[in-house]
């Protein structure tokens, strides 16, 4: 099975984001994760479509833009225009996610939905034909370096099964407190695209884990 790592810049340098994203290319990245919080729907706040907008003529990496913010309608336009390829937003913080979702689709990029560690996947069922990717939270979304959460291996089980039995291609994202140790049990349960921050930019050697993804996913 493919599965690729989305390193996220969350946990690099802040002070040399273009810099930052050049040594993931080299090491082979096809994508790059942007965590996007408002202080409202997490406490923190990181960065907005001003910082995407400056990266984007840097770089041909996916950009995956996970939106940790409240009432993300507001927000497709603004990150469409700063060049995202991916909008996904948060199943808690909306309302008015089947609109939410086809508002991104018809501004010409892809969708996704994230559900936090306590959400069951059942809420994806009247949506899955708008969803080109489900991301399953794996740590309760805020902050890079928590700890993995084991009881999400099932939900993942789940949602790989529910894609194959669908007959979809949707792309199954799991992100928080992945490293080389679970990794590999993590793309066992049927996740394609594992995010990681502190694995890759603040562990020694770090980098190396997305090629070493790339190999566990064929041997697989
Ligand atoms: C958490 C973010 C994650 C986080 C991952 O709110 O959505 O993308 O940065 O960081 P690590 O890999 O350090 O858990
Ligand atoms: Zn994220």
């Amino acid at each position: 099975m493919a599965a690729k790592v989305a390193p996220s810049l969350l946990s690099a340098d802040f002070s040399c984001l273009r810099d930052e994203v050049k040594r993931i290319e080299e090491q082979g990245a096809e994508w790059v994760h942007l965590d996007i919080m408002d202080g409202h729907f997490v406490p923190s706040i990181t960065i907005g479509p001003p910082v995407v907008k400056a990266l984007r003529p840097h770089t041909e990496l996916f950009m995956d833009a996970h939106l940790m913010v409240t009432d993300p309608e507001k927000q497709i336009k603004p990150f469409v225009e700063a060049g995202v390829d991916l909008l996904t937003v948060q199943y808690e913080a909306t309302a008015h996610l089947d609109r939410v979702l086809r508002n991104i689709k018809a501004a010409g990029i892809k969708a996704g939905v994230a559900l936090n560690p306590a959400t069951p996947p059942g809420v994806l069922e009247y949506i899955w034909p708008l969803l080109d990717l489900v991301l399953v939270m794996s740590v309760n979304p805020g902050a890079g370096g928590q700890q993995f959460i084991p009881a999400v291996i099932p939900k993942i089980e789940a949602i790989a099964r529910e894609i194959k039995a669908r007959g979809l291609s949707t792309a199954l994202e799991v992100d928080g407190g992945i490293n080389r140790h679970n990794a590999r049990e993590i793309i066992a349960a049927g996740a394609t695209v594992l995010v990681a921050g502190s694995a890759v930019f603040k562990a020694d050697n770090g980098m190396s884990l997305i090629r070493e993804v790339s190999a566990f996913a064929h041997k697989a």
